[in-house]
């Protein structure tokens, strides 16, 4: 008997077969990972399970039983929970009172807290997920707000749990203790459908594996014996090359300079903390640390002008640091942005509008006596989705619509091709799929043999081991390692983003 089974699922969004024909099940007690490339379908797939989308055809079935699901509700009533990627929490309420949310008991017109406080304090106990319940959430971890998110779900009495790229947000110890989390909801009959990009840990805890392309499902595997390459293949439909060719440059000239660059945070603490910094044309100058050690307000301060920045920022030679945003652009700054969604795209505008973003006012996008060329624009845009392999029906679309990695594509796409002297790359490849990171690596490459300047910035220490030619190891608002690529390991970096010999002590 299966716990869930989705047959002959077809979904089509205007010029797209996101789900065509899948067919998909899940057994009790069992981890089933759902792989493929950006744009395959798999949100799509499990947003119709939870309700939150209609397929055009296709049956679900809980236990053998056929089901009907319009909305959440009635995904929840039968038992499915799903984590977002983006957490539906609300921040000023404490931990207990969003598990509760939504299904409180009340008794004389109050809410009855004893309880659920009961229950939930067994469900963490049970499942491996501690959180302080009397918290506020918007003072907790996102790796904290994310265990929050299952209690709620597990609250419900949900059996079947959806996890759609949970551990792109997580560090490392986290997602360790996540999947302890999983082994124990395993052990209750519960089962979890897993969506990575990150095919390590789909190994480490997938016990089947099912991969899908372009909205079709190609294979199901056992998780035992898989390999990274094969899964790789069968995602990409060939051979895909796990190793990034990165030879080394001679060094150029400085580019960005940076002098005891402080930012201090509202509450005056420091988080930046005295940085000296020089990166040279022809280098990837990596950045190693546990998120939350300044990294985030280091690439704020290169790429824009800060509240409270003492210090000095050149730019060959130039000093910006009382520049804003567009002059520091126009003086040859690029910046893949952390956050795509809040600094990235104009969701609700085109993919032409996006790619042009930032350069709208310039030609060749502007004639004269400032015309806009949209046709010049729309070129370009052809030539971008053309040259990065973005997945969309046509360049008219909005950036909205577009799957997580293609959006990424978009902004890789526009700041690269600007040509810029340095070239700022904040968690570059996150949430993106193994042939796409591939691509985006051999741009970070090619833009160093080309002479740019690239600061990356990224939690994966494996993307930074394998790019950068010098890593910097930051803690608490400080690079306190530098290292040569020669002579960095994965123990020591990690050592360093641990505080290094100040947390030895
Ligand atoms: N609301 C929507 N409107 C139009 N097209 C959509 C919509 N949602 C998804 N699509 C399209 O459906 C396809 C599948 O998207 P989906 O988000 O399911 O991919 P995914 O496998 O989750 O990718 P990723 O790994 O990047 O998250 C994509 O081509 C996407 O552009
Ligand atoms: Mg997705």
């Amino acid at each position: 008997m299966s716990l869930l089974k989705m047959e002959g699922i077809t979904k089509v969004f205007p010029g797209v077969r996101a789900n065509d024909d899948i067919t998909f099940d899940l057994e009790p007690g069992e981890v089933h990972a759902l792989v493929g490339e950006n744009g395959a379908g798999k949100t799509t797939l499990m947003k119709i399970l939870y309700g939150l989308y209609s397929p055009d055809s296709g049956t679900i079935s809980i236990n053998d039983k056929t089901i009907s699901i319009k909305n959440p509700k009635d995904a929840i009533a039968q038992g499915i929970g799903m984590v977002h990627q983006h957490f539906m929490l609300v921040p000023p309420f404490t931990a207990l009172e969003n598990i509760v949310l939504g299904d409180e008991t009340h008794q004389f017109g109050m809410l009855k807290m004893g309880d659920p406080a009961r229950k939930v304090e067994k469900l963490m106990l049970d499942n491996n997920l501690r959180v302080e319940l009397n918290a506020k959430v918007e003072e907790l971890a996102v790796g904290v707000q994310q265990r929050i998110e299952i209690l709620k779900i597990l609250y419900r009495g949900a059996e079947i749990l959806v996890f759609d790229e949970p551990t792109a947000v997580l560090t490392p110890q986290e997602v360790d203790e996540l999947f302890k989390t999983f082994r124990e909801m395993k052990k209750q009959g519960k089962g979890i459908i897993f969506i990575s990009h990150k095919l390590d840990e789909v190994l480490d805890i997938a016990d089947r594996i099912t991969v899908i392309r372009r909205g079709q499902i190609i294979k199901t595997i056992p998780g035992k014996g898989a390999t990274k390459p094969i899964i790789a293949e069968l995602m990409v439909g060939k051979p895909v090359l796990l190793k990034v060719d990165n030879p080394e440059k001679e060094q150029g000239d400085k580019v960005l300079e940076i002098n005891q660059l402080t930012v201090l945070k509202e509450n005056n603490l420091k988080s930046l903390d005295n940085i000296d910094l020089s990166i040279y044309s022809g280098e990837i100058y990596g950045i190693a640390g546990v998120e939350g050690n300044g990294q985030t307000e280091l690439i704020a301060a290169i790429a824009d002008k800060l509240h409270s920045v003492e210090g000095s920022i050149l730019l060959n030679g130039e000093n910006i640091t009382a520049l804003d945003v567009r002059n520091r652009r126009e003086k040859g700054i690029s910046h893949i942005p952390e956050d795509r969604h809040k600094h990235g795209l104009i969701k609700p505008y085109s993919l032409i509008d996006n790619m042009c973003l930032g350069r709208h006012h310039l030609p060749p996008f502007v004639k004269k006596f400032d015309f806009i060329d949209e046709k010049a624009k729309r070129k370009f845009a052809q030539e971008m989705i053309s040259d990065y392999d973005v997945r969309t029906p046509s360049e008219d679309v909005t950036a909205n619509s577009l799957s997580g990695g293609n959006q990424q594509k978009i902004i890789i796409a526009r700041e690269v091709s600007a040509d810029p002297a340095l070239l700022l790359a904040s968690q570059p490849t996150r949430g993106v799929d193994i042939g796409a990171t591939e691509f985006i690596y051999k741009q970070l490459v090619k833009a160093k043999m080309e002479g740019k300047a690239v600061l990356l910035v990224s939690a994966d220490l494996d993307e930074i081991m394998s790019l950068s030619d010098r890593i910097g190891v930051m803690y608490k608002g400080k690079i306190i390692k530098e290292f040569k690529r020669a002579d960095a390991t994965k123990e020591q970096v990690g050592f360093y983003m641990m505080g290094g010999e100040k947390h030895e002590s």
